[in-house]
């Protein structure tokens, strides 16, 4: 294969490497390019454009493969659990079981939170949406811990990644007791993550709570697939604010608005909303699916479409074929999950949506789930969340470590006014 890429232009030519990487993506290397030719690259939105090399999480977006540090997420959600595959993101091996253990044991120790965080709950109001609730409380970490906020300190990293992987349950878990007036529960250390994060979310103190094994399960299921995706929104936003050297309590807080939006995690919450929508206008869904093909209409498809997969979201299949599993174990009947079955049928076997490419993606019918387990629709972008932190801690501490890391500073092409002089006030007139 060639090892350089020629770029022609005027009556110049410049030759540009071409790097490989595991799995054979190839990307030509423009590091050179405005130093020879005073020219840059344009690509808005970066559908072409590689930010970094990353050992991470190789995704195929044709053949619609998912795979963390070389491991497939089948593979992954058959044998593993979240807090294994949180060590693998963030160290790249499978741990040893007394690493696990111990791993595990830092994570359960790092739980509580400081007293005066519960204030802060008191200060917003009730309706706050949990988003802002996460995005500030994580942020508000940074002040908690002064003294180990160096982000190139390896040990001041390595406590903060363990307090972020386990404040971000009892964080999530208050906003919502909060908001439905119960009182706080604290982290109980003798249970496992997903299960400990159940209790704290629906445990009242008037009566017993166990926490149901398999919906536990179910949740670990849904953390696991949720774990990272290589340079999506919010983990390219992570990769950017940490490349200023802020905190990461700052980098993660920011990554956490970035998931916010409809576009990317924040659609989880928008696609029930779409079908409880479509249910209650007669669950007529090729109405709907007329409406998201016609461009005069903003409607949109929420939980269709993705950036990268263009066959299939395998996530979207994995949790689908968990849908019926779960709902029937906690005798659920939900006439969503219909509802989304018959938009997803209709879809795929419309010319529109086979031409653009677009199937249902890792939002589409995660929500269905987290409704069955009880989760209230505001509360799935923070599930969504509380599954991506491993990826983002992965891919903070792959670009903190790069010796070659720079700030992150994307140039532009200007298209305003060329210069002008300024005007003084009685000369000016209504533009
Ligand atoms: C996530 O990047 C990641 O990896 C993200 C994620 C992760 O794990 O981090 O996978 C998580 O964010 C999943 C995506 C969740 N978002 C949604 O479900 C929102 C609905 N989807 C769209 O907004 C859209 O598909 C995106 C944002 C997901 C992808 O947008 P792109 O790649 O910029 O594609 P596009 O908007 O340019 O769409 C291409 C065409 C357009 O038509 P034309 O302008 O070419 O005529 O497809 C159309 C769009 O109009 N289109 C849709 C559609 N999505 C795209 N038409 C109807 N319904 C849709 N959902």
């Amino acid at each position: 294969m060639d090892k350089t890429a020629k770029i022609s232009y005027d009556d110049k030519s410049i030759d540009l490497p071409l790097i490989t990487g595991t799995e054979n993506e190839r990307a030509i290397d423009i590091a050179a390019l405005r130093g020879s030719t005073k020219i840059v690259t344009l690509d808005p939105g970066y559908g072409n454009t590689g930010s970094c090399k990353s050992e991470i999480t190789y995704i195929d977006g044709e053949k619609g493969i998912l795979r963390y540090r070389g491991y497939s997420v089948e593979d992954l959600c058959e044998n593993s659990n979240f807090i294994e595959v949180c060590y693998l993101l963030i160290h790249g091996e499978l741990p040893t079981a007394e690493t696990l253990e111990q791993f595990s044991h830092k994570i359960s120790n790092h739980t509580m939170v400081h007293e005066d965080i519960r204030k802060f709950y008191d200060a917003f109001p009730s309706h706050a949406h949990p988003m802002a609730l996460l995005s500030s409380v994580v942020c508000s970490l940074s002040v908690f811990y002064q003294d180990s906020i160096n982000p190139t300190d390896p040990n001041d990293v390595e406590i903060s990644i363990f307090r972020l992987i386990a404040k971000i349950t009892t964080i999530a878990s208050y906003s919502y007791k909060t908001s439905i007036g119960q009182p706080l529960n604290y982290p109980d250390n003798s249970l496992d993550y997903s299960s400990n994060f159940l209790n704290m979310m629906f445990r009242i103190p008037c009566e017993d709570y166990e926490v149901d094994p398999d919906i536990a399960k179910a949740l670990d299921l849904l953390f696991i697939l949720h774990a990272d995706h290589e340079q999506n929104c919010s983990t390219s936003t992570v990769r950017l604010v940490g490349s200023s050297q802020a905190n990461i309590f700052a980098a993660v807080s920011a990554a956490i608005c970035a998931l916010w939006g409809p576009r990317h995690g924040g659609a989880n919450q928008e696609v029930i909303k779409m079908l409880e929508w479509i249910n209650k206008d007669g669950g007529n869904v090729k109405k709907y699916v007329e409406f998201a093909k016609d461009r005069e209409n903003p409607f949109r498809l929420m939980g269709f479409g993705h950036r990268v997969y263009k066959n299939f979201d395998p996530r979207a299949r994995i949790i689908k074929s968990y849908c019926d599993k779960i709902l029937n174990k906690l005798g659920v009947n939900d006439p969503l999950l219909d509802i989304a079955k018959q938009l997803e049928e209709v879809a795929l076997n419309d010319d529109y949506f086979k031409e653009k490419k677009l199937y249902p993606n890792v939002d589409f019918y995660s929500g269905i789930i987290y409704r069955a387990i009880g989760f209230p629709v505001d509360m799935f972008t923070v599930l969504f969340a509380i599954g991506r932190m491993p990826g983002w801690l992965a891919h903070w501490k792959e670009m903190m470590s790069d010796p070659k890391s720079k700030i992150g500073r994307p140039r532009q092409i200007y298209t305003g006014s060329t210069e002008r002089k300024y005007i003084p006030m009685h000369k000016r007139t209504e533009s």
